[in-house]
């Protein structure tokens, strides 16, 4: 495996990604791990992130100077070059004019990090930097420069040390995926092993030595994660996998038996359905703000969840669908970031219930949980479907909540929905979905006036809702999706556009 340590770079993701794609397995840990606990990994190669900071500054984050002498590969970023340049006895200034963006790159043909790459005299590089190095380390050689650094990337073949001030990771550099491949296979004779199916294979294989011959409750949601952790605890354990799927009245038209229904039928889940609409619904009675919607919702689902979960006998382990992006955040150095939302998660289970956790998708991306669902044979209904806030339709029910207001949202819902499908747009949007606003407006319908809701559209394009851009939907389409809502909602008299781009708006209303 590949090991990269994190110096708080905004693509130190991307890294691991690119390595995972080439077929390696990779783990990203924070710059101040435990060295000890770097060296029990035993890794294959190391790599240092970029990072914001200057290695010049005194509470600038260091590298534990034994990782350079574990006898490994070590390609430095960025900030991982400079970090290499300074603890093997180069030097770092800081340059007047700094880099950001794109740069031209002459490299040297000679550099095995280079090996096969066309037109290395030329090539587009991404820079993001203020420091630069001005002094190579002794044992190394210069095998590149940029029209403002000289030392844009150097080398000591001999131990095996490799460094470059750009981003190989960034789909802006030409040719970053053969270098970072170079790295992996050339350098340090990896064997690309990672795939998806071994993936499944070994993660049956120690959810069984985990869990042994107990019993194991799961909240199913019907998104994907949560539906792929059942496939695979079903595949490991069986009926002895109990899932919990609590219908809180707030679900989009016909979700509950599209989903749930077909688990159940196609992949013979134990699913226990909690209908618990009418109480979710006399919580929300009279709620109006945002926040307090989120928190009821939340704590009502918990409390749900716990009474049933407690109801199950024998019962020692929780399953949830926590991915590598949340455990590389909870591991991360930085603090966490400001509440913008409370977003709703599974937790909080009575203490006296002590129960461990599984979490068998703690090592995956989001692209690779999509790849494991094919591998379990999930259909493409599932694994696309598009993300769905845990509080579901309350939060695109601007006001107060009622089962009213919810059937007018769920069939102009259901007609965005179905005219996205029928135009090929489904797949094309990160989002599509009505939201009800909390205000009349005038119409005339016939000779008579009407005096009624409003319903905003909203469609985004994105690639992991951090930020996101209102989609360029064909106007054609637009107006058949108004013109449906209009004539088929009763009590609906008027469609808007919502227009705004992630930040400075988000993507759900409240
Ligand atoms: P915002 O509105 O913050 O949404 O731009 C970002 C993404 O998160 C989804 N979302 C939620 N997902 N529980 C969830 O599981 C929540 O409470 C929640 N709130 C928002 C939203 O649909 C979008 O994909």
């Amino acid at each position: 495996k590949v090991i990269v340590l994190d110096f708080g770079s905004q693509f130190t993701q991307l890294i691991a990604r690119r390595i995972r794609e080439a077929g390696v397995y990779s783990e990203i840990h924070p710059c101040n791990v435990d060295p000890q606990k770097i060296k029990d990994l035993k890794p294959g190669a190391l790599i240092l992130s970029g990072g914001p900071s200057s290695v010049l500054e005194d509470e600038s984050p260091q590298l534990d100077p034994s990782l350079l002498e574990l006898g490994v590969p070590v390609l430095g970023i960025c900030y991982g070059m400079q970090l290499m340049t300074n603890d093997l006895g180069g030097k770092v200034v800081s340059s007047e004019d700094r880099e950001y963006g794109r740069a031209e790159f002459c490299g040297s043909a000679e550099c095995s990090l280079f090996e096969g790459i066309e037109d290395l005299e030329k090539l587009t590089v991404w820079m993001s930097h203020g420091d630069r190095v001005e002094k190579i380390p002794e044992g190394f050689k210069v095998c590149g420069t940029t029209e403002s650094i000289p030392f844009a990337a150097m080398a000591d073949e001999e131990r095996k040390m490799y460094a470059i001030q750009f981003h190989p990771e960034v789909a802006h550099t030409e040719s970053g995926i053969t270098m970072i491949s170079n790295f992996v296979f050339k350098i340090a004779g990896l064997k690309a092993d990672w795939s998806m199916a071994s993936f499944v294979e070994n993660s049956i294989k120690e959810m069984r030595e985990q869990i042994g011959d107990n019993q194991v409750v799961l909240g199913l949601s019907g998104g994907i994660d949560s539906t792929v952790v059942a496939v695979l605890l079903h595949k490991a354990i069986g009926k002895r996998l109990h899932c919990i799927f609590v219908d809180n009245g707030l679900l989009r038209m016909h979700e509950r038996d599209e989903v749930i229904g077909f688990l159940e039928e196609h992949f013979e889940l134990n699913v226990k359905c909690v209908d618990s609409a009418k109480l979710f619904l006399d919580k929300l009675k009279g709620v109006e703000d945002p926040e307090k919607k989120r928190k009821l919702i939340g704590y009502t689902f918990i409390d749900v969840f716990n009474e049933e979960a407690t109801a199950l006998e024998d019962v020692k382990f929780l399953a949830q669908g926590t991915l590598y992006p949340d455990v590389i955040e909870s591991e991360s150095f930085k603090g966490p970031s400001a509440v913008i939302k409370s977003h709703h998660n599974v937790g909080g289970l009575p203490e006296e219930m002590d129960l461990s956790l599984v979490e068998p998708l703690r090592e995956l991306f989001k692209d690779e949980v999509r790849k494991v669902a094919y591998e379990l044979g999930l259909p493409e209904f599932i694994i696309w479907r598009q993300p769905f806030p845990g509080p579901g339709l309350a939060i695109r029910i601007l006001g107060e909540v009622t089962e009213e207001r919810l059937e007018i949202l769920r069939q102009a819902d259901k007609i965005v929905q179905n005219e996205m499908h029928a135009t090929g747009w489904y797949r094309k949007v990160w989002q599509g979905f009505a939201v009800l606003l909390p205000l009349k407006t005038v119409g005339v319908m016939g000779d008579d006036r009407t005096y009624e809701h409003v319903i905003a559209l909203r469609m985004v394009d994105s690639l992991d809702a951090m930020t996101a851009d209102w989609s360029r939907i064909p106007n054609d389409i637009l107006a058949r999706m108004s013109n449906r809502i209009i004539n088929e909602v009763k009590g609906v008299n008027r469609v808007v556009l919502d227009i705004s781009s992630k930040p400075p708006a988000t993507i759900e209303w409240e």
